[in-house]
């Protein structure tokens, strides 16, 4: 890191230097940590939009270029030549793994799919129609409870068998939860299948017959894995991180990104993507809900389009794209027409000025619920398909966030705006 530094100069000739860091690529950093303690103010960041809340070496973004990579390496490199379990590997572990480290790693997550037989009575504390992220984040946090006793945060060892059962188990969770949904019995997973094809054995398998696993949809799914495992220090990872921070549990602090993930401006918002164009229901509707989006006055946003770091182009959105015409072509799904609609609505809002003179393009939400969609998995079902992808990501932060020996409990301060001091009111006198 350089040495350079950042003048502030306050009110009344009140000066202050600060050091600026230089991180490998991407802007510089303004150093603040010395701020409250020797000037008593505090920077003022409503969503971090400018803030940097840690160091890392896993992820790095170029939002105006359209840049991703995992630990270095171009996602579009890894998408075209990687699986997602070597990319697990990779932002585990730092580098690609050689082929014999790859087959032990494999082995060891295809070893450890299955859920302790407990942990599935809670699926039938659950309504049937539960949501599956509200049930995906509540099993997670009573990982807490199962393997509290191997869960020692300063032993490496532990933290790897953390790692190992949450890539492992997520899946397992994900379909119980989606056969609780369905009224479908509960698929044990099955270890000669790789990650992808073994999902799509648990979700949709029936014992009464054989399931044929379609090697177009385990590959659009393990795709979609490659792209979402990391985004750096986004809203789930960013919760992660900070739940983690304290000391908690790690399984909860997984639970709580799970939470973070579901909402609509995050992960949800694949879900709304598909929700969105029900509403729209007719290519011919198009261009009333492009004004909507556009105005102001109305709370509809064109869901899937925008990103709050992408100011150019979501790149994993250019990858998606390809594979979704892929699995359009391959599957023939039977709401075809919604496809359809979908591509309409991308080209007349790519064309339009409102989202061109603001830098919105699809992001990758916009076409994952596509392909989800395709290969039969409801909506209910998007954001946890992005949990599984995300779990990793989650998993290689709070790794460096609790390995780091200068870590600090998270602890944000505010700008306060309400009553001063006022006295008491006895309730009768109110
Ligand atoms: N439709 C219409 N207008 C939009 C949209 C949209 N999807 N997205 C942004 N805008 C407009 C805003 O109204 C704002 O206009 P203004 O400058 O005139 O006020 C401008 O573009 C900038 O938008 P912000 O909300 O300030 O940008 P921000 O970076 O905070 O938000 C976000 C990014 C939340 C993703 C936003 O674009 C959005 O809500 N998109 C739809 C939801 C979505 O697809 N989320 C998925 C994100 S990807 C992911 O999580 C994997």
């Amino acid at each position: 890191m350089s040495q350079d530094v950042y003048r502030l100069i306050g009110p009344r000739g009140n000066e202050m230097e600060l050091p600026v860091h230089r991180g490998t690529t991407g802007p510089d950093v303004i150093d603040v940590a010395r701020l409250y303690g020797e000037k008593g103010v505090f920077t003022y960041d409503p969503g971090f939009v400018s803030t940097g809340s840690c160091k890392s070496d896993i992820t790095f973004i170029d939002g105006e270029e359209g840049v991703l990579m995992y630990r270095g390496y171009p996602v579009e490199q890894l998408a075209a030549k990687s699986s997602f379990i070597e990319v697990c590997y990779l932002l585990l572990r730092g580098s690609l793994p050689t082929q014999s480290e790859l087959d032990e790693f494999e082995t060891t997550i295809r070893r450890h799919t299955m859920l302790n037989e407990g942990m599935l009575n809670f699926f039938k504390g659950f309504r049937y129609d539960a949501h599956p992220m509200a049930q995906l984040s509540a099993v997670v946090g009573s990982m807490s409870a199962y393997y509290h006793d191997e869960m020692d945060a300063s032993n490496p060892e532990h933290r790897d068998i953390f790692a190992h059962r949450i890539l492992a188990k997520l899946p397992t969770i994900a379909a119980a939860a989606y056969k609780l949904n369905i009224g479908q019995p509960f698929m044990y997973p099955r270890n000669d299948l790789n990650y992808s094809e073994n999902l799509l054995h648990m979700l949709f398998a029936v014992p009464a017959e054989p399931y044929e696993i379609n090697e177009v949809a385990a590959e659009a799914l393990d795709l979609l894995f490659i792209l979402h495992a990391d985004h750096e220090q986004n809203c789930s990872t960013s919760t992660v991180r900070m739940a983690g921070s304290s000391g908690a549990n790690p399984y909860s602090a997984i639970a709580a990104g799970i939470s973070a993930l579901w909402g609509p401006a995050h992960g949800g918002a694949n879900e709304a993507v598909l929700a969105m164009l029900r509403e729209i229901g007719d290519v011919s509707q198009i261009s009333k809900y492009i004004d909507k989006a556009k105005d102001k006055k109305d709370p509809f946003r064109l869901m899937g389009f925008g990103h709050r770091v992408y100011k150019n182009f979501d790149p994993r959105a250019t990858i998606i794209r390809e594979m979704c015409y892929k699995v359009l072509e391959a599957l023939d799904p039977e709401d075809k027409p919604l496809f359809e609609l979908a591509l309409e609505l991308e080209q007349v809002a790519l064309k339009d000025d409102y989202f061109k003179e603001k830098n919105l393009y699809p992001n990758v939400d916009f076409y994952s619920g596509i392909i989800y969609r395709a290969l039969g998995i409801p909506r209910s079902m998007f954001t946890v398909m992005f949990a599984l992808g995300r779990s990793v990501g989650w998993v290689a932060h709070w790794r460096e966030m609790i390995s780091d020996p200068h870590g600090k409990i998270a602890r944000p301060r505010q700008l306060y705006v309400g009553e001063g001091k006022r006295d008491y009111v006895e309730i009768g006198d109110r």
